[in-house]
């Protein structure tokens, strides 16, 4: 039995960054943002957008059949907006699902969609006649003037996982490895990520190397088996920087082709920036949807990692039906469609947060765009409503 990606739907916040102009204000030359990271542009998340509103809003494609039918609901996130309460149980709420499933929140760092989309192929594996939610919702935060502000981010994933998917078959080929190292982490009185850029990009490329020539040695497959490798991309560079390692183990016409391909994964990430959980998939969405000569049948190596660290790659397999579950005409027109801030006025919405304490707060109406939106916090509770 095939159990798989059904449907896919993507989520950002309807403003964003130049990043030419954040170089300029920050005393940077403008190519090393876009060529030496590898970004164009930032999604910037006003305080009324969170996973919440963000995971839900990626979700809203769900008929009523498949809310009906749906047995588990897991969220995948670094960027929680409760320490206890899961963020599956707010949007179970926004999208009226049903009440007898499962709503959990899952974390390990930017591994957490992936530890999502496990569970969910393993719950469908034992549930054949059911489906499963994954969301891979993430609000990346550095700070202003910080070494990671050039890779911030928002958005978020959602894939409906079923049996006799539409979209992609994943393969039941899995290679992990998992080890405790400080590479990246949040502590939890603050919401800007605290990263060793330079180490985590080493324990990224080194999680790569061994679990691709472990899933090499284990399934007899080589890179040129792969009709397109998709990396975890935190910056588009990031992915590249992994995509050369393993490019001299095949010709150069292939190689070609899988760069040229690696680019069509990382127009989506460009424009968005890093969505930590969601970044694969954002990748993988955007391989599906920027290449035209993809074929049913291709084969996809996809690595995750998340800092901490846990890096797994796995395969699969581009359904006959592919075509009709993607959208790109509307993803790009969400994309362009977003408005234009300015360093001074990003720098404002970056400051405007909701608070690490108990007074009320009131996200400001200004910024309310998008399906959902939060639009205050009252004795401790925080409110949403759909826009
Ligand atoms: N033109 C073109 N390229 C340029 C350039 C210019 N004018 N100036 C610099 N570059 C290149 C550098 O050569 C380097 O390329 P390389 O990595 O291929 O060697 C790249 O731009 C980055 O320059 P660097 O000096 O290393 O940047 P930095 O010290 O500001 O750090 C990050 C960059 C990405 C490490 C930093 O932004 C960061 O820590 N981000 C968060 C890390 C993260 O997301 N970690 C999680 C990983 S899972």
């Amino acid at each position: 039995m095939k159990i798989g990606i059904d449907q896919i739907g993507l989520a950002t916040p309807a403003f964003y960054l130049d990043l030419v102009e954040l170089a300029k204000a920050r005393g940077d030359d403008p190519d090393k943002y876009t060529i030496g990271i590898g970004q164009d542009e930032q999604a910037v998340a006003p305080s009324s957008q969170d996973v919440v509103t963000l995971g839900a809003s990626a979700a809203d494609f769900l008929s009523q059949a498949d809310r009906d039918e749906l047995g588990l609901i897991v969220v995948g996130t670094e960027t929680g907006v409760d320490a206890s309460k899961a963020s599956a149980l707010y949007i179970h709420a926004l999208l009226g699902l049903n009440p007898w499933c499962r709503a959990i929140e899952i974390k390990e760092a930017c591994y957490g969609g992936t530890a999502a989309l496990m569970m969910a192929r393993d719950y469908v594996a034992a549930h054949p006649t059911k489906k499963a939610l994954v969301i891979a919702a993430d609000i990346a935060r550095y700070g202003l003037n910080s070494g990671g502000e050039v890779t911030q981010g928002a958005g978020a994933i959602a894939m409906l996982i079923t049996a006799q998917p539409r979209l992609l078959a994943i393969h039941d080929d899995a290679v992990v490895k998992s080890g405790s190292i400080m590479d990246f982490w949040r502590p939890v009185y603050t919401d800007l990520a605290i990263a060793k850029g330079k180490y985590s990009t080493e324990q990224y490329l080194a999680f790569f190397q061994a679990t691709w020539q472990r899933y090499s040695a284990e399934t007899g497959h080589g890179v040129g088996d792969f009709e397109a490798l998709c990396f975890h991309l935190p910056y588009t560079k990031m992915g590249l920087k992994a995509l050369k390692t393993v490019l001299p183990e095949v010709d150069e016409p292939k190689q070609a082709a899988l760069m040229a391909n690696f680019e069509a994964s990382c127009r989506y990430s460009r424009r968005i920036g890093n969505i930590y959980t969601g970044s694969l998939y954002l990748g993988l969405l955007s391989l599906l949807e920027s290449n035209p000569h993809l074929q049913a049948g291709a084969l996809i190596g996809l690595f995750s990692y998340g800092s901490g660290a846990v890096g797994e790659f796995f395969s699969a397999e581009v359904q006959p039906e592919f075509n009709e579950q993607l959208h790109p005409a509307a993803h790009q027109q969400r994309l362009t469609s977003r408005r234009r801030l300015s360093v001074a006025e990003y720098e404002a919405v970056f400051a405007d947060k909701v608070p690490y304490a108990a007074a009320d707060y009131h996200a400001d109406p200004a910024y309310f765009a998008g399906s959902f939106v939060l639009t205050d916090v009252i004795g401790q509770q925080r409110q949403y409503r759909r826009l």
